[in-house]
């Protein structure tokens, strides 16, 4: 992890200014060419989506659009961070179609633009913390996993969802490496049905006002706040009902490391990375990691009866 220097952190009048701009609709952003130097000059990106902001009721201070997409995890290209950003470029989202299939009526698939259509967008201001100990608070745009659940006719003996990342060697060059790769491709990811019927849990296709950056995970990706990052799974091309629990990526790796919960907790360490403190990106201080990533209100009802120290 890259050490944090000065820079990196976002001054109080640059946050109030963003989300000063943020209030105001596209249209006006786009109309209005002061405040689009404005935009570039603050390093913002134009906006591009239709959404219902949210209200940051938790009064969140929100890492800047910079720090977001500069420093990712997405093997896919490489293990570098601050590589991912100048490596992305050969990802093309656009046409992008995924499969659902597995317990369903009937399997179908379907591109993303009509997705984006078909589910209201709405902006999500929510912490997102990384199994290393590092953390962001970021502004998804997106619509809730249930919705699409429920327009999918999933069968009732469905009691897990899976995703997989696009398997094409064209676009992600760790995946042409072969028994050399980083990790097995395709990247899968899983969750319980009622986990992912959740509405804290997110199809997410932008950020800050835009469509996902390739970095990030561009055209679709999960977003699951309560749960360690490596479970938001990017650049979704297949999800699939199924009634056994799907094996994850990083539990596939490592199963003495890595389990198919992965929910945030501070009294659970990993056995590399102690949980209970976390490092916010900009921030030089660390900070208490919250159970379940502060959204125990939200969550704590899906674990009730569970040892979590057992289902890691
Ligand atoms: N999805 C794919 N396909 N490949 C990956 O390597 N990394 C995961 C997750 N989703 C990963 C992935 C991990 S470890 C994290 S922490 C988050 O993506 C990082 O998301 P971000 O780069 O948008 O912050």
């Amino acid at each position: 992890m890259k050490s944090l220097t000065s820079n990196d952190i976002t001054p109080k009048e640059l946050f109030d200014n963003r989300r000063k701009f943020l209030k105001l609709g596209v249209a006006s952003l786009v109309a209005n060419s002061a405040l689009v130097d404005l935009l570039a000059k603050e390093n913002l990106p134009m906006s591009n989506l239709n959404y219902v902001k949210d209200t940051n009721p938790n009064n969140l201070t929100l890492n800047s659009f910079e720090q977001i997409t500069s420093y990712n995890n997405f093997y896919e290209f490489t293990t570098s961070k601050e590589g991912v950003k100048g490596l992305a470029h050969t990802l093309k989202p656009k046409p992008w179609s995924i499969v659902v299939d597995g317990l369903v009526e009937k399997p179908f698939e379907m591109d993303v633009e009509e997705l984006i259509k078909k589910y209201p967008l709405q902006e999500r201001i929510y912490r997102f913390r990384c199994v290393e100990g590092w953390s962001m608070v970021v502004p998804w745009i997106g619509f809730e996993l249930n919705q699409f659940i429920r327009d999918a006719k999933v069968l009732s003996k469905a009691k897990y969802i899976r995703f997989e990342t696009r398997y094409d060697e064209t676009m992600f060059p760790d995946q042409t490496r072969g028994i050399f790769a980083t990790i097995d491709y395709p990247y899968v990811e899983g969750l319980r049905l009622d986990e992912a019927m959740n509405p804290l849990t997110l199809l997410c296709v932008g950020l800050y006002g835009k469509t996902l950056e390739n970095q990030n995970g561009a055209p679709l990706r999960l977003v699951v706040p309560w749960k360690y990052g490596f479970k938001s799974i990017k650049s979704i091309a297949k999800i699939s009902f199924t009634d056994v629990e799907p094996l994850n990526s990083w539990q596939k790796e490592n199963p003495k490391e890595y389990g198919f919960y992965a929910n945030v907790n501070p009294k659970v360490d990993h056995p590399r990375w102690s949980q209970k403190k976390e490092r916010v990106l900009g921030k030089f201080l660390k900070q208490d990691t919250l159970l379940f990533n502060g959204y125990e209100k939200e969550v704590g009802y899906l674990y009730k009866d569970m040892d979590l120290t057992r289902y890691f």
